[in-house]
């Protein structure tokens, strides 16, 4: 008989405690260091088939007791490593951890942010933004399940990721890594990602444990700009920012890195009440935290609220720090022992997170002794998961306008291919993508199709392309111009290049002059114009956007973006991913969909260019027959809502149907509507079909008066497309 789950616990419990009793402190403190590869890195160009510098790596695990490594070889090339090299490094550390004393095992750390992107030929997904634009759990789970298994085939069992930040501030250059603006909509998909990366048990060759990040706040800057001051009260906090978090616990992930920036004037990394009254006490969470870059000794060099190094660390283990990302050296591990040995940081604070850590080490299989890779084949970039990538790529595609129904184009169509974003995979991709900041195109597979390769591959002899202009540069807009002349039509890509984190800080949403003068040069030709926006947040693109015939919101739809956007422009695809994010009419049109009542007066009402939730196909759907199954519910239950959904095109396609709710009447004001189900159906044409929903007393509750989760008695209203059905709770 399976052992039971507590059974299971009891059992690693018992096995961490009998470890801890024989480590020394000096041990215990070496499990909360994480280092970055280049601390045992070597980069001499004739050791790159391993590039370990042995003496490092052992000098990091016996005098040092390092617990973790993380992120990529820097190599001179600065590309991504064979999956046979990542072998060869996570071997070697294994052996020498094997060779420590206690033989306790260092469990490795990537960013395998919409796959594994530093293993060479790796699947690489849609970005978070453009999974959330599928509105397709089912996705989620399977990139899930094939970056488990792409990472596991490298040797390595850990991926800081999923983020779990809402993306409430469009300016923020990591919105892309995040599903959108929606709690519930991050919610799903964050744990459907989880769920296929772990599975029941992340000690399976073919599983691997996953991070929440960052936690938390971290996404809603004030004033857009990356690791830069948020200030969120706790009741937005508690109604906004930790829903995904709960989400994520509740579906299983084992750590948590930290926000590196600061709210309400706290960094995240000193933050008792989040790390630990919060975090702990009332969420329950259970597995280990850990720092996220530098930000400990941080404290000190940037945030002026530790007088010393040695305070920095102090606070930071004391708020709730289990593990510290130091990573270039070993003064983390110098402090701490030093603030260990003197009773500044109890014992039993450091038992407590080496604890945690073992546990997840325990669970994430590393003890086994036959822990090896996973074989590359059947498990890596397989002909299976590239069909799958490219499934999601074609749901994440926005059809935003199509005016005359320029889209899909026809198969003779002549096109016109231009702007910064038709010939670069980087321009599909963005951050996190081989490279950190994804911006060395030179390093992209050459075997991946970008917009103009894969419209000259579908439609040969019909594709002229001519750049036009750079992101920011003007390069031909006049030859653009004259091409336009002999073409059905212009393609016109703009929007963003790769970028993450700070070195992705804008100003402001608008677009860079030389793109929108050669937007306005090919509008003023008169050929029907398609806009193709490609990039990691939206753009001011409305001046634009109202002249053109389509517009396709693309944003980073992956290693398989090119091909798929090809074929929903030249109708082999119909598109029905919709918009996980509000679309900006105005640069300081920040206005969300859920906005409160006090927004909706005519003069500051949600006027967004394409609101949360948009998205046309090249069919229509119309839904109706609203219904809740009771007009009256005691509080404490839940109520039972049915819609149909037809196809009432000409065109087989998918739709996701929306479901939003709104409390009439609340001691806290409520948002207009909060989304709080979704279905996506495929429907051939002129089908129909009846969707089923159910609200939980959960789904009715907000953060109340006194901060806590209620759900107050009165009127609530169900809306869908544009019917909307009452219903009452009563005590
Ligand atoms: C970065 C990012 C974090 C990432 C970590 C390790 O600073 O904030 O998301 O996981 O460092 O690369």
């Amino acid at each position: 008989m399976k052992p039971s789950e507590t059974d299971n616990d009891n059992a690693i419990a018992a096995q961490v405690k009998q470890l801890i009793a024989q480590m020394t402190l000096e041990e215990k403190v070496g499990q909360m260091v994480q280092i970055d590869f280049s601390v045992i890195g070597d980069t001499n160009p004739a050791h790159q088939a391993c590039p370990i510098d042995r003496a490092k790596l052992d000098n990091a695990i016996n005098h040092y007791h390092v617990g973790s490594i993380l992120n990529t070889p820097h190599t001179p090339d600065n590309k991504a490593q064979s999956v046979a090299t990542w072998c060869k490094i996570t071997e070697e550390v294994r052996r020498a951890a094997a060779q420590s004393r206690l033989k306790i095992p260092v469990i490795y750390g990537i960013d395998a942010i919409h796959g594994a992107t530093y293993s060479q030929g790796a699947t690489l997904f849609p970005q978070a933004i453009s999974m959330a634009a599928t509105f397709n759990p089912k996705l989620s789970e399977q990139e899930g399940e094939i970056t488990a298994r792409e990472i596991r085939v490298s040797g390595l069992p850990w991926n800081f990721s999923p983020v779990m930040d809402i993306g409430r501030q469009p300016l923020w250059p990591r919105l892309w890594e995040t599903y959108g603006e929606d709690v519930h909509l991050a919610s799903t998909l964050g744990a459907a990602f989880i769920k296929g990366h772990q599975g029941d048990d992340f000690s399976a060759p073919d599983k691997a444990a996953t991070c929440l990040k960052h936690f938390v706040g971290y996404s809603f800057p004030i004033n857009g700009k990356d690791r830069t001051p948020a200030w969120i009260s706790e009741r937005m906090l508690r109604e906004y920012f930790l829903p995904s978090f709960e989400a994520g616990i509740k579906a299983g992930s084992p750590t948590i890195m930290i926000n590196s920036s600061e709210v309400d004037g706290i960094p995240g990394h000193a933050n008792h009440h989040y790390l630990t009254t919060i975090l702990r006490d009332e969420m329950g969470f259970k597995g280990f935290t850990v720092s996220d870059w530098e930000d400990i000794i941080r404290l000190y060099t940037r945030d002026k609220m530790a007088a010393s190094p040695r305070e920095a660390v102090k606070i930071a283990v004391m708020a709730g720090v289990d593990m510290s990302m130091v990573p270039l050296d070993f003064s983390f591990y110098d402090l701490l022992l030093d603030l260990a040995k003197a009773g500044e940081v109890p014992m039993t604070r450091i038992d407590e997170a080496v604890s945690r850590i073992l546990t997840v080490k325990v669970q994430t299989g590393l003890f086994k002794p036959d822990h090896q890779p996973l074989p590359a084949e059947n498990n890596f970039a397989t002909p299976a998961a590239q069909a799958i990538n490219l499934q999601a790529a074609h749901e994440a595609i926005i059809l935003a306008k199509n005016d005359h129904a320029v889209l899909p184009l026809q198969k003779s169509a002549k096109v016109l291919v231009t702007g910064p974003t038709a010939n670069l995979l980087s321009a599909l991709n963005g951050g996190w993508t081989i490279t950190w900041q994804g911006d060395n195109e030179s390093l992209y597979p050459k075997d991946k199709l970008t917009v103009l390769a894969a419209l000259q591959q579908k439609s040969p002899g019909n594709i002229t392309y001519v750049p036009g202009s750079g992101f920011d540069s003007e390069i031909d807009i006049a030859n653009a111009v004259s091409a336009a002349k002999n073409q059905d039509v212009i393609l016109l890509c703009l929007g963003e290049k790769p970028y993450t984190e700070t070195m992705g800080n804008i100003d402001n949403l608008d677009l860079p002059a030389a793109q929108t003068k050669l937007a306005q040069a090919l509008l003023a030709t008169g050929k029907p114009v398609v806009l193709l926006m490609l990039g990691g947040r939206p753009r001011i693109i409305t001046p634009i956007a109202e002249q053109a015939a389509g517009v396709v919101l693309g944003f980073l739809p992956g290693m398989e973006g090119g091909r798929a956007i090809a074929d929903v422009l030249l109708g082999d695809y119909n598109p029905n991913g919709k918009l996980p994010i509000t679309y900006p009419r105005h640069p300081n049109g920040i206005t969300l969909y859920d906005y409160k009542p006090i927004e909706s007066l005519d003069s500051n009402s949600y006027k967004p260019l394409y609101p949360f939730g948009h998205g046309l196909s090249y069919t229509s759907f119309a839904t109706s027959g609203l219904a809740v199954a009771k007009p009256k519910i005691k509080m404490g239950e839940s109520v039972d809502v049915t819609v149909n959904v037809k196809n009432t095109g000409k065109l087989a396609g998918q739709e996701t149907v929306l479901l939003y709710l709104q409390d009439l009447a609340a001691s806290v004001t409520r948002p207009n509507k909060q989304l709080k189900a979704f279905k996506k159906v495929p429907l051939a044409a002129g089908e129909s079909q009846q969707l089923r929903f159910t609200l939980t007393p959960h789904d009715l509750s907000f953060i109340g008066v006194d901060l806590k989760r209620v759900v107050e008695a009165g009127e609530f209203e169900v809306k869908v497309g544009d019917e909307a059905v009452k219903f009452a709770v009563v005590e």
